[in-house]
């Protein structure tokens, strides 16, 4: 018989979590039930799953009995405590935080990228960032080619990086400014960064501050994106810098990628015909017919839109893109539930 499995969702009530119920659904995981975890506040809310609705309970560590699978996205802190509670009961954890990407112990792992990396694991699975799982998918299969030698980032991040609160402030601080409201009287609790001690309106605005500040003024968010890379794809040689910026846009997340690939013989050509093979890659790149991903259309899709992919001016070896995904969906949810289906394939759950 065909294993079943028991599979829990941590922050069930959030915007990530939302899209992780949606992405079970419909995945092709042989699925027995599914638990919805939340904080006490969400307790006894109804969520549907599959037509059926299930109630939400409170997150302790007794959560996880007889959970084969749990996929974490409360908050760092949340994975820190209760991750290792979930291994312990025997679940595999797939965590969509930033608790535990860089320890040594823990795959960070991409499916289109690094998929073999999940042999290594001993329990929990790192979800990258957001920002940094599209900018792999997009850039592995040219790395694979012609190798890399530095890359340049800058992001364009939408709200819901940042969670339900922060889509609820823009959506409130929109509706203020079309209401006639001045920026200086507008409401801003939460962006750019809850725990950090000033707050700005992102209504009609654009901020470049995502996380809080670390070292060489760069924030974390950046430093994540350098660091993801190089664990990634295993390349600690690689240059990485960042700037990333959080947009009044609600879904998707965009991006503009300056590469310097190793191999001269790249072309542009040979790098979209690349691109048109790569797995979770859709190529809209058009100019002569104005075609190019845009966030909009990213939205509920699972792939990574590229285009716009050009000639650097000046540097031989160089190449400018730009590319799109629905930070919620292969950002986050979908990676994470694509993690679980590929953990299943190669026979890497414990089954409780
Ligand atoms: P709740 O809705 O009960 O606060 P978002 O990223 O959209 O802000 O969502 C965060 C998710 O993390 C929500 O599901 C939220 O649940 C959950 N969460 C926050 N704090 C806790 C906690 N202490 N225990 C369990 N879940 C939590």
């Amino acid at each position: 018989m065909e294993k079943t499995y028991h599979v829990a969702v941590v922050g069930a009530t959030g915007a990530v979590g939302a899209k992780m119920i949606e992405m079970l659904e419909t995945s092709s995981l042989p699925i027995e039930s599914v638990k919805l975890l939340a904080s006490k506040r969400s307790k006894g809310k109804k969520l549907a799953f599959k037509n059926k609705l299930l109630t939400v309970e409170e997150l302790v560590p007794d959560s996880f009995k007889g959970i084969d699978i749990a996929l974490f996205s409360a908050g760092g802190s949340i994975s820190k405590k209760f991750a290792p509670e979930a291994v312990k009961r025997g679940a595999v954890v797939v965590d969509n935080t930033s608790a535990f990407r860089m320890d040594p112990e823990v795959p960070l792992v991409v499916p289109e990228v690094n998929e073999s990396a999940l042999h290594s694991h001993h329990g929990i699975i790192a979800n990258p960032n957001c920002s940094t799982i599209q900018m792999m998918v997009a850039l592995d299969p040219i790395r694979q080619a012609y190798g890399l030698d530095r890359i340049i980032v800058s992001t364009y991040q939408a709200v819901s990086g940042a969670g339900m609160s922060a889509i609820k402030e823009l959506k409130e601080q929109l509706q203020d400014m079309l209401d006639g409201k001045q920026p200086e009287d507008l409401t801003a609790n939460i962006l750019p960064c809850g725990s950090d001690a000033k707050h700005y309106p992102l209504a009609f605005n654009a901020l470049p501050q995502i996380d809080v500040f670390s070292d060489e003024d760069y924030t974390y968010e950046e430093w994540k994106m350098v660091n993801e890379t190089k664990k990634i794809m295993s390349d600690n040689q690689i240059k990485v810098a960042a700037t990333c910026v959080r947009i009044p846009v609600l879904q998707g997340h965009s991006e503009s990628i300056y590469i310097e690939v190793k191999d001269s013989s790249a072309t542009v050509r040979s790098i979209q015909d690349l691109l048109l093979q790569a797995p979770g890659v859709v190529l809209q790149d058009d100019p002569s017919e104005q075609i190019y991903p845009q966030a909009l259309n990213s939205v509920n899709k699972k792939e990574t839109f590229v285009g716009r992919i050009r000639r650097d001016l000046d540097v031989n070896n160089g190449f400018h893109m730009w590319v799109v995904s629905d930070n919620l969906l292969k950002g986050a949810a979908w990676n994470s539930v694509q993690i679980a289906e590929s953990l299943h394939r190669l026979g890497l759950v414990r089954v409780n």
